[in-house]
């Protein structure tokens, strides 16, 4: 698969015929909100769980000195809680640009959360049909497992253009906190990078 994804999203998932979209984030699209959206809501994934195993060429790292960022991997048991926001097609030309680095588009069944993060009412009106970004193991970028001092370390000494790796950790850190979500792997990378002394 090629390192930049931009050509085979827009080939493989046309979404013009569609007059909204909804988007789901779980990494950086949970808090950097850089594209204009008509509505949000917490919402979850089911079989999914966040890992930081992606590599980071474009935005936290460089290709010679790759950051980690945050796929998801598949988890039967395990269901990855983030937000969606419901977007016109267009704004796909900049997402796809942004997630590039390896990221490709699925449709996948939300079910909608309330602010405390608990499941809203279990009828349909719970479930929509939206797209998420996954760098799946074959693209190019990326890093798979790692013990977590070792990533937690990758994420202290990294840098890209959109700034140093261990703000991407701290602001989904945050963020997941005010979604109420206790996602164990971003929490302890979290505590092992404010335990290192290098770090921005
Ligand atoms: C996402 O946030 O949904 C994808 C990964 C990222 O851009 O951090």
């Amino acid at each position: 698969m090629p390192v930049n994804t931009i050509a085979l999203n827009q080939q493989r998932q046309p979404l013009d015929h569609l007059n909204t979209v909804w988007l789901f984030g779980y990494g950086s699209l949970i808090y950097k909100t850089d594209f204009p959206y008509l509505a949000c809501r917490p919402a979850c994934i089911y079989g999914w769980q966040r890992r930081f195993w992606q590599g980071s060429h474009d935005h936290r790292g460089t290709p010679e000195a790759p950051g980690r960022v945050v796929t998801l991997v598949e988890a039967a048991a395990k269901r990855c809680v983030g937000m969606a926001y419901q977007v016109t097609p267009d704004t796909f030309a900049h997402l796809d640009q942004r997630e590039k680095n390896g990221y490709l588009r699925f449709f996948t069944e939300l079910h909608w959360l309330d602010n405390a993060g608990s499941h809203s009412t279990a009828d349909s009106s719970g479930i929509e049909q939206g797209v998420v970004y996954i760098a799946n193991p074959d693209n190019a970028a990326y890093l798979g497992p790692a013990p977590e001092a070792d990533i937690a370390r990758q994420i202290a000494k990294s840098h890209g253009p959109s700034g140093a790796n261990s703000e991407y950790l701290l602001q989904l850190a945050q963020a997941l906190r005010q979604l109420n979500e206790q996602d164990e792997h971003v929490f302890t990378l979290e505590q092992l990078l404010l335990g290192l002394k290098n770090h921005d």
